[in-house]
């Protein structure tokens, strides 16, 4: 390890020397009008993603496959990589070979890492660009995670143990030969770089400037022009001088004093210049910068009149802070910021933030164009105190998931380019962007946007012995032109199901299926028989539903395959008095449940009903003979975040509690109802069902036209 501490004292010390000029890259300044000839920073890059001086820690937590130490020689003659392959994209197969990823779990990405060596030229001089702490711990990260495998021949993704997270250690030829000397390098197809601090003075480049062909670079710092959509992943520039750094518990909803503070080192002098006239009209920003006079030193700012200030404490007394462009696009002090659960206010043209692809900043931040600083009173002033906290939540919440350590960061990474391969197990964006103690549901159908009307729906009738009303119903369903067979479960044990002989001649296929228990859960049982994915479940005396009122319930369903589509609807509502909830089947102008003696649902649902509910309740439903509408209602809602879909007006529905003559059996049924409710909540942990407000009607329906215009005329009639 000796050679990887010379090579890093000498850049260091090379380094210190340099005052670093940047010039303006982005094209936009000219146009603003506010461009620099160069201006002077105090590069940040310096202070972190250094060397690591500790040679041991090179063992720390890695697995002993990474850790060959073997040598390797590269001479002037060996081939450098290609130049970076600009027009890759995720989808273009010459970059990325998606087949490598199938070979065992399809749903998660498996990751090789290169064993650690040590590369050396001819002269014997070792040209390994040194390893830093920072690096380490991503390579340990992926190799303690689930995408890790220690087979290359069955990887999908290839990390290569050289460090380029900061490219000013870097010398770009010798790592151009480094990556082509890889074993399965394949012109970087299939590899992923990680990289923070991109480009070197003076230009400094917002991308990797290293021959990188066709391999994926996760970078922070990318913007819009140098950024390959699809293949890139933006990664944020992590700061490593906030470990440890401990900052008090602050409530989102708490007022903070300062509005906007600006607390960057060096910023460019027009940038200084800007802030200095918006200071002046608002005494709610604060200006910070260095302390003069004294060495420098991270975890102290000064005020305008030389105060100190601890930092990044004092980023927790502000609304809003600033994150402007340096010579790079990518700025360490977002994360101070993200921190500080502060609303960055990002003035970087062309940035592209962290995670973008999966994040939704605008709902953690607010973006200025560089050009319209001055004007930044006028932007932050709009937002309302609500939004304003919502926002400040978000901020903190993406800090403690993906930000807080490079753990965290790596592993985001890496999930982003598993959800781009196996877009099927991607995680929703509520996975990815609500809170965790707000239900983040990914439904689990990868259902077509719209189901084929061929195949068509099996109508399965629960019955027990009302015959008469039983062959009434088969006789309407029967005239469904979706229809594609019947199934009726016949649930009395004591009475065998009429001879075949005497059922009414349909044209389609009647199977009876004759069942063991007299259950309520037999009606949602995944028969064999049931052939489409589209169950239509009726009880036997809903003789009042028309053939156009069903098939338009079937068309309903298929562009909605994963909700719940029903006739009779009812409510769930909260009762402050009883602090309990009650169950509403009055003329009401919301729906959370539809009563499934007449509703459509996947067939999936029915085996989620029989073998994945959760506690007992399904036992609880079979034992009290009530409540299975309501236990499916819960179901669906719960696994898939979508309220049902009511279709049609409200009509006479035969069912108890619409019976108002038996008031007292009413009473308690709603009653029994209501405790059904309570029960499930508590089951479940929490209230799935979701209240909406709107049904669904056929596209003429009560429009005034001839009845031979419209498609469903026979609707809403009793
Ligand atoms: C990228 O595409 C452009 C235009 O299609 C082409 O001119 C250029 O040669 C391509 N670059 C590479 C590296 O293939
Ligand atoms: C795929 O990338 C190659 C360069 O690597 C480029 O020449 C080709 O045009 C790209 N194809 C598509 C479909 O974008
Ligand atoms: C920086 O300032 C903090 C707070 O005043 C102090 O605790 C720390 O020792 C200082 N660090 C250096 C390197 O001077
Ligand atoms: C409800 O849905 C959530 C999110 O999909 C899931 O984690 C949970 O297990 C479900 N609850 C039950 C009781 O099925
Ligand atoms: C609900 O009841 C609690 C006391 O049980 C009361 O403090 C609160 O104001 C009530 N809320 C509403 C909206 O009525």
């Amino acid at each position: 390890m000796k050679s990887t501490q010379s090579i890093g004292s000498h850049l260091v010390a090379e380094h210190n020397l340099q005052t670093v000029m940047g010039k303006r890259k982005w094209s936009f300044c000219s146009m603003a009008g506010i461009c620099f000839v160069a201006f002077i920073f105090v590069n940040l890059g310096i202070w972190w993603l250094g060397p690591s001086w500790r040679a041991a820690s090179y063992t720390r937590d890695l697995p002993p496959e990474l850790l060959s130490h073997e040598s390797v020689m590269l001479t002037s003659d060996s081939t450098p990589a290609n130049p970076r392959d600009s027009n890759c994209t995720f989808h273009n197969f010459t970059c990325l070979e998606v087949y490598h990823c199938g070979y065992d779990d399809k749903s998660v990405i498996s990751v090789y890492i290169y064993p650690i060596q040590q590369y050396y030229d001819e002269h014997g001089v070792d040209i390994t660009p040194p390893m830093t702490r920072e690096f380490q711990e991503i390579l340990r990260t992926i190799s303690q995670s689930p995408f890790y495998s220690k087979d290359p021949e069955r990887a999908c993704l290839f990390i290569p143990s050289v460090d380029l997270l900061n490219q000013h250690w870097i010398r770009p030829a010798q790592v151009s030969k480094i990556l082509a000397s890889l074993k399965w390098w394949n012109s970087g197809k299939n590899h992923l770089l990680f990289n923070m601090l991109p480009g070197t003075a003076p230009d400094f480049v917002n991308y990797l400037g290293v021959n990188t062909d066709k391999a994926m670079v996760a970078g922070g710092g990318f913007s819009s022009i140098t950024y390959r959509r699809t293949f890139d992943v933006s990664i944020p520039v992590y700061n490593p001088l906030l470990e440890g750094v401990e900052l008090p518990a602050k409530s989102h909803l708490e007022d903070r004093k300062w509005l906007l503070i600006s607390s960057q080192f060096g910023l460019n002098v027009v940038y200084k210049a800007e802030l200095q006239s918006v200071v002046a009209k608002d005494n709610k920003v604060f200006l910070l910068d260095r302390c003069k006079g004294t060495p420098l030193n991270y975890s102290v700012r000064c005020d305008q009149l030389g105060q100190e200030h601890l930092y990044p404490n004092i980023l927790q007394d502000a609304t809003f802070c600033l994150v402007i462009r340096g010579n790079r696009l990518g700025q360490p002090t977002l994360m101070d910021v993200m921190m500080a659960g502060c609303i960055p206010v990002v003035v970087a043209d062309g940035y592209l933030m962290p995670f973008h692809e999966v994040l939704d900043w605008t709902r953690a931040s607010i973006h200025l164009k560089e050009q319209h600083l001055p004007d930044v009173l006028d932007v932050l002033n709009k937002y309302s105190p609500e939004r304003i906290q919502d926002m400040r939540r978000q901020v903190y919440y993406y800090w403690q998931r993906y930000f807080k350590s490079l753990s965290d960061m790596t592993l985001a990474t890496l999930q982003i380019v598993n959800d781009r391969i196996f877009p099927f197990h991607a995680r929703s964006y509520d996975q990815w962007n609500e809170l965790l103690n707000r239900k983040a549901v990914k439904n689990p159908l990868f259902l077509p946007l719209r189901a084929p009307k061929s195949l068509g729906f099996t109508a399965v009738i629960l019955t027990y012995d009302r015959v008469d009303s039983l062959f009434q119903v088969v006789r309407q369903v029967g005239k469904v032109p979706s229809l594609s067979k019947i199934i009726v479960v016949w649930n009395n044990q004591e009475v065998a199901p009429p001879p075949m002989s005497q059922w009414p001649n349909t044209g389609k296929p009647i199977k009876v299926i004759t069942t063991k228990f007299n259950r309520l859960s037999n009606r949602f049982f995944p028969y064999d028989e049931i052939e489409t994915e589209c169950i239509l479940a009726l009880d036997d005396d809903i003789v009042m539903l028309t053939p156009d009122e069903m098939e338009f319930g079937y068309e309903v369903w298929r562009e909605h395959p994963d909700r719940l589509v029903g006739y009779p609807s009812r409510l769930h509502l909260w009762q402050n008095s009883t602090q309990s909830y009650s169950y509403e089947s009055e003329w009401m102008n919301a729906i959370s449940m539809v009563l499934t003696g007449a509703a459509f649902h996947h067939k999936y649902f029915s085996f989620m009903y029989t073998y994945s509910m959760p506690g007992n309740l399904k036992q609880w439903v079979d034992k009290h003979i009530n409540c299975e509408d309501i236990a499916m209602n819960f179901l669906v809602t719960n696994v898939t975040g979508k309220a049902p879909i009511k279709v049609v007006p409200r009509k006479k529905f035969k069912c108890p509690e619409c019976v108002k003559e038996m008031l007292s059996a009413d009473m308690s049924h709603m009653v029994e109802r209501s405790e059904c409710i309570n029960h499930f909540v508590e089951l479940y942990g929490a209230m799935p069902l979701k209240p909406v407000e709107f049904r669904c009607d056929p596209v003429l329906y009560k429009d005034k036209l001839p009845g031979v215009l419209k498609k469903f005329k026979d609707l809403g009639v009793l």
